[in-house]
């Protein structure tokens, strides 16, 4: 089956406001804590790279890459640390960067896996929230949008590699 680019989510306009906002946020709740934010690779990266410019306050950046086995579009629930941290976050104020919560699994495994490296705090900044689809409980902290179950695509998210370089978010479309 061929996909393609369905309707238009959220704008780049839309985009820009919502994360300035939590830019803001963020300033105000770490002004000199020198946060670390850790970028979950790949999908979150356009949202991590507008969010850090976001935020007026000192912090330090950090990636880590996760993968989950099998090939449904969603995560299947089996999380793997493809590319951990270069840092050590022990007695840092640490903050997840992820594009997207579907079933919870993948964050929930994250927060698991970092806290046992003893940081001082640990936050979850996740821009879409897909309530509906939520398996595990998981708190989230800052949250761009809630968006309906369906499959997104833009703004760092893919669909089998592909859309990541939209500029917006669209649901992505069977046809
Ligand atoms: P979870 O573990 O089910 O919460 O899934 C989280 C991960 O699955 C996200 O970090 C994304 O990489 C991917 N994912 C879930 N829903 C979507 C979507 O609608 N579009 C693109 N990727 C998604
Ligand atoms: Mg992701």
């Amino acid at each position: 089956m061929a996909h393609t680019v369905g309707r238009v989510l959220v704008t780049r306009e839309e985009l820009v406001q919502r994360v300035g906002e939590l830019g803001q946020s963020l300033a105000r709740d770490y002004p000199d804590q020198n946060p670390l934010l850790v970028c979950v690779l790949k999908g979150a990266i356009v949202f991590f790279a507008d969010l850090i410019r976001a935020i007026n306050a000192p912090l330090t950046t950090d990636f880590i890459s996760v993968s989950s086995y099998g090939t449904a579009p969603a995560s299947s629930g089996v999380v793997k640390i493809t590319s951990d941290l270069s840092i050590s976050i022990e007695d840092r104020d640490v903050i997840l960067v992820e594009d997207i919560i579907d079933s919870g699994r993948t964050i929930s495994y994250l927060t698991r896996n970092l806290h046992t490296r003893h940081p001082k705090s640990l936050r979850i900044c996740a821009l879409l929230d897909k309530v509906e689809r939520r398996e595990v409980e998981v708190d989230l902290d800052y949250v761009g949008f809630t968006i309906p179950n369906v499959f997104i695509i833009g703004y760092g998210m893919d669909y089998r590699g592909l859309y990541r370089n939209l500029p917006y978010l669209a649901a992505l479309e069977a046809d």
